[in-house]
């Protein structure tokens, strides 16, 4: 375990910075400042913000109400590759799949619409996302008209989507309290929380969402699936694990993942080598204070290198080899209290959607282990495949993803062709 040096806010006093992200409203008269409002006000809005995501937005009630909204993606997805599977050309680029899912998702959560795929709509949300992306580097490299552009675009962006949502007329997609702009709404006009907050505020606690759900997830997913394409025995083993408890049922369900103990060990061990966002929030350190006989000034900003903990050799042997199976002997947690290992970050800035996250990535890996056997275009060796890396906020890989799907039972196509609906590698009566 790390020295106390990495006790993150505890013992080394930080705070969370006001990072630009967190207060990207849209607002361009603002965007220096980042946020209408100064000094404690920002500060109240931030610890704010960090109670309304915990309590309403991201709860484990409140995760487990998008449930048939994650399902019902992930059937779509596994149908798309079915496609694939079943045609001449077979190769699917799953890093683009694997993307489209993740915003479909989080705008199906966080808007209650779903933009299809081929949509301008999708093209638009996904052209933003895209800015956002590269917003960071605005401090480096003096981007600032582009910044107050993609401000004043995300502004535009959110005020339709409130503007839909305060018509009356307008039908829920959602069931019980609705999307989370819905919540968000709700807390707003029936003052239902502590704290006081308005349009501007609400705009900034979507983009801190959408920064932080939209591709994480599907970066995680994409790495898990490039970790195993590399290590065909741990990829048997997993999908061994994943295929005995699934048996015929047709689909792995969030009910089953608390037994899929391989899995969790194949998905935290591609945390520790790929984490999504290796740099976590930056932070301030709130007083004087002394970390391996350097003395740090208060307000120093600091960075905290996650992907360089979790590559250690001081904590971890073999650090740069995928080894599961560690993870089966070793109760190392990924929920910010193990500090060798924190993906989520840790302490008061800690990721408040660790459960969303968690839940997109392990259903989504199971359910392709379950209904595929995945194999590498001729000619591309394991070895070959990169995990070179894109710059940015989160960890991208560099180059797609390319796999051939194969499904797993021969029978899928003659039941296709009797008139049954191939669910994955399964098959459903129509
Ligand atoms: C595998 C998926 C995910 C990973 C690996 C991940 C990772 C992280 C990390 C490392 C941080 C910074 C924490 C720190 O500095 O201590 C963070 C912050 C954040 N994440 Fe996630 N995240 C994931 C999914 C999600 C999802 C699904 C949501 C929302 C639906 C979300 C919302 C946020 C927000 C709002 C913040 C900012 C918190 C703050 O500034 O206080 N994340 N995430």
């Amino acid at each position: 375990m790390p020295d106390e040096g990495l006790a993150l806010d505890t013992k080394f006093r930080l705070s969370g910075l006001l990072h630009s992200n967190m207060f990207l409203c849209s607002n361009s008269s603002k965007v220096e400042r980042g946020f209408p409002g100064t000094g404690d006000a920002l500060t109240s809005l931030a610890e704010g913000g960090e109670k309304i995501t915990a309590i309403h937005l991201f709860s484990v009630k409140k995760i487990q109400s998008f449930s048939p909204v994650r399902a019902d993606e992930i059937f779509r997805m596994v149908t798309k590759i079915s496609g694939f599977a079943s045609s001449d050309n077979k190769v699917v680029n799953l890093s683009k799949m694997v993307m489209a899912f993740g915003s479909t998702l989080i705008c199906r959560i966080a808007f209650g619409k779903r933009y299809d795929d081929k949509g301008s709509e999708m093209r638009r949300f996904d052209e933003l996302l895209h800015e956002a992306q590269l917003l960071w580097v605005d401090k480096l490299t003096g981007l600032i008209d582009r910044l107050e552009t993609a401000f004043k675009n995300f502004d535009s962006f959110y005020q339709e989507l409130i503007d839909e949502h305060l018509d009356p007329s307008r039908a829920k997609m959602m069931d019980g309290d609705g999307d989370i702009l819905d919540i968000l709404i709700q807390l707003k006009e029936h003052k239902s929380c502590s704290i006081d907050f308005n349009w501007d505020n609400i705009k900034a606690l979507l983009m801190n969402i959408f920064i932080g759900a939209s591709d994480t997830s599907a970066v995680s997913i994409i790495w898990t699936m490039t970790a195993l394409i590399k290590a065909p025995k741990v990829m048997k083993k997993v999908q061994a694990e994943i295929r005995d408890l699934i048996g015929k049922k047709g689909k792995v369900d969030e009910d089953d993942l608390p037994k899929l103990l391989y899995l969790k060990a194949v998905i935290k061990e591609t945390f520790r080598l790929y984490p999504p966002a290796p740099l976590l929030v930056p932070r301030e350190t709130m007083e004087r204070c002394i970390l391996e006989g350097y003395e740090i000034q208060p307000k120093t900003v600091v960075y905290i290198n996650a992907w360089a903990i979790a590559r250690d050799p001081e904590y971890w042997k073999n650090p740069d080899e995928f080894l599961p199976d560690k993870f089966l002997n070793h109760n190392i947690d990924i929920k910010g209290q193990d500090f060798e290992l924190i993906p989520f970050g840790s302490g008061r800035r800690i990721c408040p959607g660790i459960f969303m996250g968690l839940t997109n990535v392990e259903l989504v890996v199971a359910n392709f282990l379950y209904s595929f056997d995945w194999e590498l275009p001729p000619d591309i060796r394991a070895q070959y495949v990169d995990t070179d890396v894109l710059p940015g906020l989160a960890m991208h890989k560099k180059n797609p993803l390319l796999l051939l799907p194969n499904k797993i039972r021969e029978e899928d196509e003659e039941s296709e062709k009797a008139g049954c609906i191939p669910i994955g590698g399964r098959t459903t009566a129509r």
